[in-house]
């Protein structure tokens, strides 16, 4: 399973392998006394061609410095040079408080990028780097590329076998659709997460979404304090990004609605989506993917036929826009569509991915609708290979039935999807709505997403789910 992702294969892909794999960071002391890094993980905040961003966290509350230290890897660099060779670029980031403990997050973007050849980098700041890593180049051909998807992690020997299940594929990057360490407003335990996490998230980058438990986490001050995204103005843990010729949307799905931002929200999703749906039907790019933890309609046990709010305040926005792909988590399963609408097959509507089986822990199925596709009881992640016009999806268990550990991946679920016709295109291109269409009944709305937030998340910390 020779991945097409920016990390090769041959010699190089080797030389990378070696490095990453030797590379360990766990914070502490160096030598002159200064806090290392731990918790490393990369990220997009600007032109994923050109710039990585590096975020990490640093103990004591003293200030080391926050520096990146990168370079490329030439096909000529043996192992010993991707770790000592000198960097010749070095740039400063931002330094702010964790959330919750007595730590520091660091955030550096690395810009300027050749995009053809993978990045080595450490972290840190002089007399206390991290290890040496490397990320992948940029695809070679813009278009073409490999991302993963999975959601509800946590700190559990299952979500081990999917962090390492997604290194073997060598994706670009992996988007996770939210409930990612389950701290619920214990903070060291995103400090767990993060250090189980690094040897995924420092060699390849990760975009996420806020779940229930990010919510239950100070309603996301948890999250929002260590993860480091795009910014569009006035969000709090929502944003959109063009990679190749799919556009990328990322949602709260309400996650932190207590902080009274669901309308801004929804008003900018408008905007995005239309905006989106405008340039696919100019050409410009080929699919629409939105992402966030909260299933529209599920059969997990207990959790089906849908979360009444999204079908009322997000589903109609997806449909309008024509949305291709609909990734998700919450739903401790694997479950994935047909094409559908309102809980119906419908050719003109969108095809959800729910992959909340990344760790946490597994769950049963209610009946299964007519909607759905596919619905595995497995530890999964699913890996999706865009290329011109078309995305193929292939969804690989990293257990076996009993849900034990397996050697090696199995597949147990592939589509492929195309780009939609033109006459659907141009029917998606509609214009954006304003707060009188969208919001008629704001208070309703956000009375609904506290309440669903605090049935799934209960304030005695009893729901792992
Ligand atoms: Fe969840
Ligand atoms: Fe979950």
């Amino acid at each position: 399973m020779a991945g097409c992702g920016g990390g090769g294969g041959g010699e190089s892909g080797d030389v990378i392998a070696a490095v990453n794999g030797a590379a360990h960071d766990a914070g502490g002391i160096s030598a002159d006394g200064l806090a290392l890094p731990r918790g490393i993980h990369a990220s997009f905040s600007a032109d994923p061609r050109s710039t990585r961003t590096l975020t990490w966290f640093t103990d004591t509350g003293s200030d080391p410095g926050s520096m990146v230290e990168y370079g490329p890897v030439t096909p000529d660099m043996d192992v010993e040079a991707v770790q000592g060779a000198p960097f010749p670029a070095r740039t400063d980031g931002t330094v702010d408080p964790v959330h919750g403990v007595d730590a520091l997050t660091h955030r550096v973007t690395a810009s300027g990028l050749d995009p053809a050849l993978p990045v080595r980098y450490r972290v840190g700041a002089p007399g206390a780097w991290s290890s040496v890593r490397v990320l992948p180049a940029a695809p070679a051909a813009p278009d073409r590329f490999r991302f993963c998807h999975f959601g509800d992690s946590g700190v559990t020997a299952p979500a081990g076998w999917v962090r390492d299940g997604v290194m073997t594929v060598q994706p670009d990057f992996v988007i996770i659709a939210g409930d990612l360490s389950y701290a619920d407003g214990d903070q060291p335990v995103w400090d767990e997460w993060f250090q189980q996490m690094q040897p995924l998230m420092a060699t390849v980058p990760v975009m996420a979404s806020p779940g229930n438990h990010e919510n239950k986490d100070a309603n996301g001050r948890g999250y929002l304090s260590r993860t480091t995204h795009f910014e569009p103005p006035g969000a709090r843990g929502w944003y959109s990004f063009d990679y190749g010729r799919m556009h990328f949307v990322a949602s709260t799905g309400g996650a932190f609605a207590a902080d009274l931002r669901l309308p801004a929200e929804i008003l900018w999703l408008e905007q995005d989506l239309a905006r989106a749906a405008l340039r696919r039907a100019a050409g410009e790019i080929d699919f629409i993917v939105f992402f966030n933890h909260f299933t529209i309609w599920t059969d997990q046990e207990g959790r089906s036929p849908n979360d009444p709010l999204l079908v009322v305040l997000l589903e109609q926005i997806l449909l309008r826009y024509g949305v291709d792909l609909v990734v998700v988590g919450h739903d401790h399963i694997y479950q994935r569509s047909h094409k559908m609408a309102y809980g119906r097959p419908a050719e003109n509507g969108y095809v959800q991915i729910t992959q909340g089986a990344g760790g946490k822990s597994m769950r049963g199925f209610d009946p299964i609708s007519e909607w759905s596709a596919s619905a595995e009881r497995r530890y999964s992640f699913c890996e999706y290979d865009v290329e011109p016009e078309r995305v193929m999806l292939r969804t690989w268990a990293v257990d076996d039935t009993a849900n034990e550990r397996a050697g090696g991946l199995e597949l147990i679920d592939e589509l492929s999807i195309g780009l939609r016709n033109l006459v659907f295109r141009n029917r998606a291109a509609a214009s954006p709505r304003g707060s009188a269409e969208l919001l008629p009944d704001i208070e309703a709305i956000r009375r609904n997403t506290l309440a669903r937030n605090r049935r799934d998340c209960p304030a005695d910390g009893h729901t792992h789910r």
